[in-house]
């Protein structure tokens, strides 16, 4: 694999074929209800083995032996993202159930919002105690996120690399990340957070063989707001996007092995027709007078840091670091 470079947007008119995907293990969390739910559809439907997990066993279960109806198709387990043993466990399915006991795209989905309660938001009685914020926003997002994505590299190095393999990682992120959301404070700082954490794992991804990308979905109809939400919003002049375009996004990614560090919008039919997008905002691009100061100090960056994520490498210690 070659080191990320900017070689321009994805073109996602391009067409493709989802079924690129058949015999390929597929990892999903949050794959119960809404973006997660139509994506292990259609993977499954495109022929790949989907191992998925989540907090609701009831959905999962019913969605698992639907999806089972003619053959063993998917795995499902409970599995809480917070909690690294559950989410191993999701692994260890997803590895022993695949048909090459492999693990090869894995999609960290799962994922809650302000509807949970954004606990930054809450103002205490200025005269009492400060309240410590329970972050519960960060906990899943934030900190599942990089349980998926440290499981996920182990299971990968654990294969060749070859054709009938893949080391693919997606994160579900969020249009947040480039549009402000008042209110939206805890949630709006995981998605960004995992934004940036995109971008700076690839820089060395290729090192692993690993590739890593992130959908941003905007408004998507799912069961993360209550259809009394979604009907004011509607009414408010909010278009939503499908989910199932944020599955075909998945699908694309997945069955193009070009694609590395770069970052999808999932918006409405009406802006784009395919209803994903290659958002092109993740690099300084020449000939923009205004980015040459963020151009020259990320060639910068690549100079200065000489790191390779590799077996034994570490963090280099230049011998010139405070201990
Ligand atoms: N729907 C939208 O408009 C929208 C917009 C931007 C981003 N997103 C992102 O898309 C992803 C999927 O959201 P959705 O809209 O499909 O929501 P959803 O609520 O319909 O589905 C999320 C799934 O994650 C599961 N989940 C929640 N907490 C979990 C945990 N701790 N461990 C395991 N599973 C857990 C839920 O049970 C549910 O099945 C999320 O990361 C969300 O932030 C959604």
């Amino acid at each position: 694999m070659q080191r990320y470079t900017y070689t321009g947007p994805v073109d996602h008119t391009a067409t493709f074929d989802p079924k690129k995907v058949a015999g390929k293990s597929v990892c999903f969390t949050g794959g119960s209800n809404g973006i997660g739910e139509v994506c292990v559809r259609e993977f499954v439907a495109a022929g790949a083995y989907v191992a998925f997990g989540d907090l609701d066993t009831k959905q999962g279960e019913a969605l698992r032996d639907e999806l089972n109806r003619d053959g063993d198709r998917c795995a499902f387990i409970q599995c809480d993202v917070r909690d690294w043993d559950q989410q191993k466990a999701l692994f260890e399915l997803a590895k022993a159930k695949s048909p090459n006991k492999s693990v090869d795209i894995v999609c960290a989905n799962a994922g809650i919002s302000r509807s949970s309660g954004d606990s930054l938001w809450v103002l205490d009685d200025p005269n009492g105690e400060p309240i410590k914020p329970k972050l519960n926003i960060v906990d899943v997002n934030m900190i599942g996120t990089m349980y998926t994505f440290k499981l996920a590299v182990h299971y990968f190095r654990q294969q060749p690399q070859d054709e009938a393999h893949d080391r693919c990682f997606i994160i579900t992120g969020s249009l947040v990340s480039f549009i402000d959301s008042p209110g939206n404070w805890e949630y709006t700082a995981t998605k960004e957070g995992l934004r940036g954490f995109m971008r700076t794992v690839r820089r060395n991804s290729h090192e692993q063989g690993i590739r890593i990308t992130y959908i941003a979905p905007g408004f998507v109809k799912s069961a993360i707001r209550t259809a009394e939400y979604e009907a004011w919003l509607t009414s408010r002049g909010v278009q939503f996007a499908e989910p199932a375009d944020a599955a075909k996004c998945m699908l694309r990614i997945s069955t193009d092995r070009t694609i590395n560090g770069r970052l999808f919008a999932i918006v409405p039919r009406a802006h784009v027709k395919e209803g994903y997008v290659d958002v092109d905002r993740e690099d300084f691009k020449e000939g923009k007078a205004e980015d040459d100061y963020f151009r020259e100090t990320q060639a910068l960056q690549l100079r200065i840091i000489e790191d390779k994520w590799l077996d034994n490498e570490g963090v280099r210690d230049s011998g010139l670091l405070k201990k």
